[in-house]
């Protein structure tokens, strides 16, 4: 008897439902004193080297010695990046802000960590929004723009 094999690009429903599953966090910290304007492209240059490895992507917001990131990609890697994040001293007082973790594209998918001024972060939010197919990440995208708009008045 002859034994059936199975295509080697088979996947089980579970396996390729959870392949697809993007998961992100979003915090904000402080940048630590003695902490120059010039760490904050270092810290970028690194971030955009290791994120490319990892499949991470997102941006990261700084101004008036606030940080405020957006991380997207796989969980597993997500998670141990922000635990490798929260123990860098050159930042502190990190407070985790939200996670989710749902079945939907990447809001910024060309980058690896974007630095973006908080004088420019509307427009970028407004930017992939128009850009954005799936209704989940306009919701996600059209709820961060409501908050900025609170915190602007
Ligand atoms: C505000 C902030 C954001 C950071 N974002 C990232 C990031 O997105 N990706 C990353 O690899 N490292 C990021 N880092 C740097 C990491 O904390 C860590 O220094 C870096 O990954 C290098 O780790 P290594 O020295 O073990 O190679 C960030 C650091 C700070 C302070």
């Amino acid at each position: 008897m002859s034994k059936q094999s199975t295509p080697e690009h088979y996947k089980e429903p579970e396996d390729a439902f959870n392949e697809r599953l993007l998961f992100n966090l979003v915090y904000c910290s402080q940048m630590s004193a003695g902490v120059a304007r010039a760490d904050v492209d270092t810290i970028v240059a690194t971030a955009q080297r290791r994120n490319a490895v990892l499949g991470i992507t997102g941006i990261l917001v700084f101004g008036s010695g606030v940080f405020f990131q957006w991380i997207e990609g796989p969980k597993a890697e997500v998670l141990d990046l922000v635990t490798l994040i929260e123990a860098d001293r050159r930042h502190e007082m990190m407070v985790i802000l939200s996670t989710d973790e749902e079945v939907r594209e990447r809001i910024f998918p060309t980058w690896d960590m974007e630095l973006v001024g908080t004088e420019d972060i509307q427009e970028v939010l407004q930017d992939a929004l128009q850009t954005a197919q799936d209704e989940k990440s306009v919701d996600a995208l059209q709820l961060m723009l409501d908050k900025l708009a609170v915190v602007a008045d």
